[in-house]
């Protein structure tokens, strides 16, 4: 685990006072020892002039000095050390610390270097060993007394003494220090916690802003730079969550707008690789995995995109624009808009856009269709009208059992481009909406029975028997009913026109709950299953020649289908070769 801070900061100053406490240590006792002797020579002084001042006075007075050895032991009791009396020459003539027989026994002592100096400088210092006594001694000698009478006063003071107390003060020191060394150490942790615990807040919500919870903010109520830090960092939380809510809501935007387009739109950067992909591309190249990340060609297998994202990302060219064939699932084509993002004219990416153009491209081909057709089918009455026409003019005329038979086929053939053109007419008028339609309740029953009739002639001829399977009280529609007679009888028409000799037409009403179904079902040819999704189409033949042949153009279907959807209903077919047709369609209850 790592050191929390105010572990740090209490090791740091610890070490710092550590490392002073000993340098104070040791310098105080080192010095220690020095200021003590300085200190108790200075006191030594003091009493020995005091002492010397005492023995002076006697010596004024009485001329001499009185028992000098009971003198020595009463100073030496009053200053509380070892004092010794000595005459001008040398010789011991007291001490405190010797009975008077033992004084006899004392060498002579004018050789000592305190005696010397004190005779020599008014003032003798010496340390050293003494024999008398066996242990180290300070001693401080002055001389004393007059002319006629006069010695030297000597103190002296065990040196044991002054280590003894400098010892006692290196004790004292010690403990100080340690004292001192605790208090700090306690203090130290106080103001470190106190310190790092706004910086431990605002640690926590910088974490938590990184982790997205932008919810935190710092609880440090201080005015000083680091209540400062902690607003500072709360405002930019604030900032930094308005402007994710920001880019949030137009990522949502973009997201809604790409999701709703019909167009695909891929995004891919400098090295191909898709940054975004809409659904409608998604769905347009099958793509069932996340696009994002993968590079193009994975996902978009095609190699004329490919070549477009090559020249965009490569090239000097900023746009592209080329159609696209998609054979998988279905056919189709697509036109793909490129163009690349650049920055500082360096290409970063590039934006394609697909429209699929699949029914607008179909619908070309079916209005060419439909004009090569109106031409072709216009072309082919007229030629014979003409033809015969010329054939007339040219003598045929004066042949009168010929004229009548070519007069005949002039007017079969001008019919048919009377019924063609009526046919498309109406188809035109029906698909631009301008075919007025006047919805009324029309009785279904009769209205089958009138178009049956129209068609009389044929079913009699082919032998078709015709069953009607209509509910008694059938039902009434809302339809325009000449409209709804045409359905019926290009439906019938169909039926009779495709159904052999002999084969059986149906017509049934069938009342549903919302609509009412009406069946016309034969046992004729029926359709091939790849002709039925086209059969509606304007001028669409199964077998062209066949329905030509019967005086079919193909547009029958067209008008009908138009007409249901006008109703607001459906048409639809059920049909197999050699099985018959079913065609049915709904209308609503009137
Ligand atoms: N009942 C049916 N049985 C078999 N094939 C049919 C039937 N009805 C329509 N078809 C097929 O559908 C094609 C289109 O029919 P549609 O009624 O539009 O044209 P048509 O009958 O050929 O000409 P028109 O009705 O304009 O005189 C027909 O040519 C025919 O091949
Ligand atoms: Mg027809």
């Amino acid at each position: 685990m790592r050191a929390r801070l105010p572990w740090k900061l209490t090791a740091i100053f610890c070490s710092t006072l550590i490392a002073g406490l000993c340098l104070g240590y040791f310098y105080l006792t080192s010095h220690l020892k020095v200021f003590l002797e300085q200190d108790l020579q200075n006191t030594l002084k003091r009493q020995i002039e005091l002492s010397r001042g005492f023995m002076d006075e006697q010596i004024h007075l009485t001329g001499r000095l009185s028992d000098p050895s009971a003198l020595a032991r009463r100073i030496g009791v009053d200053a509380g050390m070892r004092v010794t009396i000595l005459s001008a020459d040398g010789k011991v003539l007291g001490d405190s610390g010797l009975t008077t027989e033992e004084l006899l026994s004392v060498d002579n002592h004018a050789g000592r270097a305190e005696v010397q100096e004190a005779l020599r400088t008014g003032l003798g210092l010496s340390r050293r060993y003494s024999n008398t006594l066996k242990k180290d001694l300070l001693y401080v000698a002055v001389p004393f007394g007059n002319a006629s009478t006069s010695g030297v006063l000597r103190f002296a003071m065990p040196m044991s003494d002054v280590r003894l107390f400098a010892e006692g003060l290196e004790s004292i020191v010690l403990v100080a220090l340690v004292l001192v060394f605790f208090l700090s150490l306690a203090f130290t942790y106080l103001v470190s916690v106190l310190v790092s615990k706004p910086l431990r807040e605002m640690s926590l919500l910088a974490k938590a802003m990184a982790s997205g919870d932008f919810s935190r903010a710092p609880l440090i109520l201080s005015g000083d730079e680091l209540g400062d830090l902690g607003d500072a960092l709360t405002n930019m939380s604030r900032q930094i969550r308005a402007r994710i809510n920001d880019i949030e809501e137009e990522k949502a935007k973009l997201d809604a707008v790409l999701s709703s387009m019909l167009e695909g739109v891929v995004l891919v950067d400098a090295r191909g690789v898709i940054r975004l992909m809409n659904p409608a591309l998604r769905k347009l190249f099958f793509v069932d995995i996340p696009p994002e990340g993968r590079r193009s060609v994975e996902v978009i297998r095609n190699s004329t995109v490919s070549a477009m994202l090559e020249k965009l990302l490569k090239g000097p060219d900023r746009f592209d624009e080329r159609d696209v064939f998609v054979g998988f699932p279905e056919e189709r084509i697509l036109k793909v808009s490129g163009v690349s993002v650049r920055s500082a004219g360096k290409p970063e990416g590039a934006v394609l856009v697909f429209h699929d153009i699949t029914e607008r491209r179909r619908l070309e081909k079916v209005r060419q269709d439909f004009v090569a057709n109106v031409s072709h089918e216009l072309r082919t009455p007229v030629a014979s009208i003409k033809g015969y026409a010329e054939t007339l003019l040219e003598g045929a005329l004066d042949d009168p059992q010929h004229a009548r038979e070519f007069a005949g086929i002039i007017r079969d053939n001008s019919d048919r481009l009377v019924s063609l053109i009526n046919d498309l007419l109406d188809l035109a008028k029906i698909e631009s909406g301008k075919l007025p339609m006047v919805f009324m309740p029309v009785d279904l029953r009769p209205l089958v029975l009138r178009c049956l009739g129209v068609l009389e002639k044929n079913i009699s001829r082919k032998c078709i028997q015709v069953s009607l399977d209509i509910p008694g009280n059938s039902p009434k529609v809302r339809a325009d009913e000449d409209r709804l007679a045409q359905v019926f009888l290009n439906l019938l028409d169909n039926a009779v026109k495709y159904t052999p000799d002999q084969g059986v037409i149906t017509v049934r009403i069938l009342p549903g709950e919302e609509h009412v179904r009406i069946e016309i079902a034969d046992t004729g040819v029926g359709i091939p299953a790849d002709d039925l999704p086209r059969i509606f189409e304007r001028f669409y033949r199964v077998d062209k020649a066949r329905s030509r042949e019967l005086g079919g153009t193909g547009l029958g279907l067209s008008i009908v289908k138009h007409i249901v959807q006008g109703h607001g209903g459906e048409v639809k077919v059920v049909s197999a070769p050699g099985k018959g047709a079913t065609f049915s369609f709904t209308l609503s209850y009137a």
